[in-house]
């Protein structure tokens, strides 16, 4: 809880943080734009020893713009980003935020990437504004306000069944992708469909807009999800308790869906989805 030397966070004060997401993750969507156009001379390096988690200059250039606009407009937050790092924990108001979620796509000239912006407030997601540039479409979502894709109100699937739609799905190589093809067996089984687009916080926003009708990934970290987190919520959709034990630095599996399977695919993964 939040100690008497804190400031208040009242209502005009997240509001400008909305509005402050919103703005941001706009113009570093049009930022990461431009290197993408010219992906061909970036240099990419590897992250550690897996070859499939890459990074370049572009995540970490928009992820210095972001930074540098929260040290101008807010610079007592905290904040939890993927290139830089932690800091100021202790604040009431911490910014997770990503700068390109879905960089291997990014750097394949495949079209599923997004910059994601998530706020907590006292420990809850309260905000999230995700950017995708090469759809023209600004997810955003304020907890009592609902969630939008650019001025369109987002409300998740109505299937009962998850035969009635299509499933996200994601893992990496880190523990947790041994509970990947079991999954997949069993969506199967029960007659689901998969598609994997590469970026989790898109696929999240999808769970939102109804376009899929839940989103599995073995782990995914808070900054790929944090900001889709609020939209699922705001457009009636369930999620998993992602923020539990270390989520917000560690990480731990996630699971977004309609109301309606949301049963349904937990079942599916079983125990693991909720492992402490
Ligand atoms: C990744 C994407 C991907 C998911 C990985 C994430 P990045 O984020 O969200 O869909 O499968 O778990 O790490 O590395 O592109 O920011
Ligand atoms: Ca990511
Ligand atoms: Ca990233």
């Amino acid at each position: 809880m939040p100690d008497f030397q804190q400031p208040s966070v009242d209502g005009e004060q997240l509001e400008a943080r909305y509005a402050f997401a919103k703005r941001v993750a706009l113009a570093a969507a049009q930022r990461a734009m431009g290197f993408y156009t010219r992906r061909s001379s970036l240099i990419v390096e590897h992250k550690g020893s897996d070859l499939q988690d890459v990074v370049s200059i572009a995540d970490q250039n928009v992820e210095a713009f972001i930074r540098g606009e929260l040290a101008m407009h807010f610079p007592d937050d905290g904040i939890v980003g993927e290139e830089g790092g932690s800091g100021g924990l202790q604040a009431r108001c911490i910014w997770v935020i990503d700068p390109i979620d879905g960089t291997a796509c990014f750097l394949n000239g495949l079209h599923n990437w997004c910059v994601s912006i998530g706020l907590l407030v006292d420990g809850e997601p309260l905000l999230g504004a995700i950017a995708d540039p090469n759809h023209g479409e600004l997810f955003h979502g304020f907890v009592g306000h609902g969630a939008f894709v650019n001025d369109m109100p987002l409300q998740a699937h109505g299937a009962r069944q998850v035969r009635e739609g299509l499933v996200g799905v994601g893992t990496t190589h880190r523990p947790g992708k041994e509970n990947f093809l079991p999954f997949i067996s069993r969506l199967l089984e029960e007659g689901g469909m998969f598609v994997r687009n590469g970026s989790g916080a898109l696929m999240t926003a999808y769970v939102a807009a109804g376009r899929l009708i839940g989103y599995y990934e073995t782990h995914l970290k808070s900054w790929d999800c944090l900001a889709g987190l609020v939209l699922v919520r705001e457009a009636g959709g369930r999620s998993s308790d992602f923020l539990r034990g270390d989520g917000l630095l560690g990480g731990n599996p996630y699971l977004v869906a309609a109301p309606g399977v949301y049963e349904q695919l937990a079942a599916m993964i079983g125990p693991s989805l909720d492992a402490p």
